[in-house]
């Protein structure tokens, strides 16, 4: 049986003018002579970054990559992609996960790999390099960076992210001063990696495991611990036997896959932007998955890991634990997994899995003593989210999942910032807090800011949830009673567009609905009133406007939809 040539020797192979040129321009780097005689060249896709401090570490990472590509008999070549940093990207690191997917795309299409490492870290960098690979369909794996080392501050274990906007409320109802707080930064990231609470990087460290994308034991394993470098090291060989198998992302994200990491986001307790991440990836490789999806898979799978923000613990307990292969054996026995989904290891996630132990049953817990008994989310419907909406029923607090209040409406996040902290500001702890044009377009690029704070004068009086609704999301790290990603958003015309202050708006968890109670007589006069705000943006944010999609699809651009290969139409001589 002959062996089809890799496609890297379209480029690499030969005496033609062209290949001498590609070979010539590589051998500036000093690469030798057999390089290019037909072996896998194995792209190593990476978002360091000294901006995205969470995927710091990564050109050290992918060195360790790289010795395991030569181990396997591979030519590695690292390069670069647009890194986002979620703790400094303005206005929102989310603005720019299409932008990157496309990078990602673009690079593997017109360049001479065969196979690819992606190496991320940061919440967006996961979806955004899954969906440009996704779209190109090359053999495909994923190292996460790992997550940073627990937070410790003044003998108390904390939470990146969560922390912060426990800190923050603390300091606005006077129970923590600004110093304290302050003092506090530098203990909340004592190491490389990404956030250790179960936030959106961990959550899609998680989901990249779960869908089969990553080698097991990639979500927990701290960034510093050695383990990582060795986990780097096994990615980078297995990348090369998966070009030999032409073992492809299309192979490996059918449906089972992403319904099995819906079922384990609701195991983990994970961030509600997976819902948005995991739509859009299976739009790239044209799996249909939708927020009715996400309802009814996971409704009634408990959360059994017990992290931060829904828990107690953080992610380096996670790792000790045994990770998440023992939460995916635990489901994969309670008839929860699908068995057969194929992973990149070659084979089925349960062989995968079978043997994980739990070394700390507190951490992951028993699906007979779970955290939280609905551990997925919950997708929400109504005349205010006539395209649905979404709520993490393991952050929320119990006694808000069914509400009945009146609309405190903020118009955009200027306005919310401005009257929050006004102690003459109408509000009570049974108000619905109401706030637009923080969704895809409107911000633009959906922010997290879905989980507002509560106003000062609540809070000093001990309130500590209250209903809040939007079309933003929020961060993986937050809690609460918090309404997101409502479809349409108010910025194209939206119910949410319409609410008025003091109408009433029931909030029911349980029937998956969400009310304004108002007539339909005058939702269409004040529709009749209502005038978009004009969109005067070029550039990028201009294209990112025109074409971004609603929450409900996963926010990718609509020319962005589906896998286009790895085909090149034309040379460049
Ligand atoms: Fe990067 Fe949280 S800010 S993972």
């Amino acid at each position: 049986m002959t062996k089809k040539p890799l496609r890297s020797q379209a480029w690499f192979g030969g005496s033609s003018k062209n290949a001498i040129m590609h070979r010539s321009w590589m051998k500036n780097e000093g690469i030798v002579d057999d390089s290019f005689d037909g072996r896998p060249v194995i792209g190593i896709c990476n978002t360091w970054s000294e901006l995205t401090p969470c995927n710091a570490h990564l050109r050290g990472l992918a060195e360790r990559v790289k010795r395991g590509v030569l181990e396997a008999g591979g030519l590695p070549l690292e390069f670069p992609v647009m890194s986002l940093g979620e703790s400094n990207l303005r206005p929102t690191a989310m603005l720019y996960r299409n932008l990157a997917s496309i990078d990602v795309e673009e690079s593997l299409r017109g360049n001479p790999i065969d196979g690819v490492v992606l190496m991320v870290g940061c919440d967006k960098t996961t979806p955004a390099l899954v969906m440009g690979a996704a779209s190109c369909d090359l053999p495909t794996i994923v190292l996460s960076g790992g997550p940073m080392l627990n937070g410790r501050v003044r003998g108390e274990m904390v939470g990146s992210g969560t922390a912060v906007w426990r800190y923050s409320e603390a300091v606005k109802a006077g129970q923590m001063t600004v110093q304290d707080f302050m003092d506090a930064e530098a203990g909340m990231a004592r190491s490389a990696g990404s956030c250790m609470t179960m936030g959106t990087a961990s959550t899609m460290a998680s989901m990249v495991e779960a869908l089969g994308l990553a080698l097991p034991g990639n979500a927990a394993l701290p960034a510093v611990d050695s383990r990582r470098a060795a986990l780097a090291q096994l990615t980078g060989r297995r990348i090369v036997r998966m070009v030999e198998e032409d073992l492809r992302p299309s192979s490996i994200l059918r449906p089972s896959a992403f319904h099995n990491a819906i079922r384990t986001n609701g195991a983990i307790g994970g961030s509600t932007n997976a819902v948005l991440h995991l739509i859009a990836i299976a739009g790239r490789v044209g799996v249909p998955l939708g927020l009715d999806d996400w309802d009814r898979l996971g409704r009634g799978v408990p959360t059994i890991v017990d992290l931060q923000p829904s828990g107690r613990f953080l992610m380096e307990e996670f790792c000790y634990a045994g990770g998440l292969p023992v939460v995916l054996r635990a489901l994969a026995e309670r008839g929860l997994l699908d068995r057969d989904a194929l992973t990149v290891t070659g084979r089925s996630i349960w062989q995968n899995v079978r043997d994980a132990e739990n070394f700390l049953p507190e951490v992951i817990r028993s699906f007979d003593a779970p955290l939280t008994q609905e551990g997925g989310i919950a997708v929400l419907r109504g005349n205010l989210a006539p395209d649905g909406a979404v709520l993490k029923p393991s952050a929320a607090t119990p006694a808000l999942m069914q509400h009945r209040g009146p609309a405190v409406v903020f118009h955009s996040i200027d306005d919310y910032k401005r009257r929050i902290m006004d102690p003459g500001l109408d509000i009570t702890s049974d108000s619905v807090m109401v706030l637009r044009q923080c969704g895809p377009r409107g911000y633009p690029g959906m922010a997290e800011v879905g989980n507002m704070g509560l106003p000062p004068k609540l809070l000093a009086a001990g309130v500590t949830d209250m209903v809040r609704i939007s079309d933003a999301r929020m961060s993986g790290t937050a809690f609460g009673t918090v309404v997101l990603h409502v479809a349409p958003e108010a910025a194209v015309g939206g119910p949410l567009a319409l609410v008025a202050e003091g109408d009433m708006i029931e909030l029911d968890v349980a029937g998956r609905r969400l009310v304004l109670e108002v007539d339909e007589a005058e939702l269409a006069r004040r529709r009749e009133a209502w005038v978009p705000a004009p969109d005067v943006s070029g550039g990028y944010v201009g294209l990112y406007r025109r074409h971004v999609l609603q929450a409900d699809r996963g926010a990718d651009f609509d020319f962005l939809v589906g896998c286009r290969g790895a085909e090149v139409p034309a040379n460049s001589h």
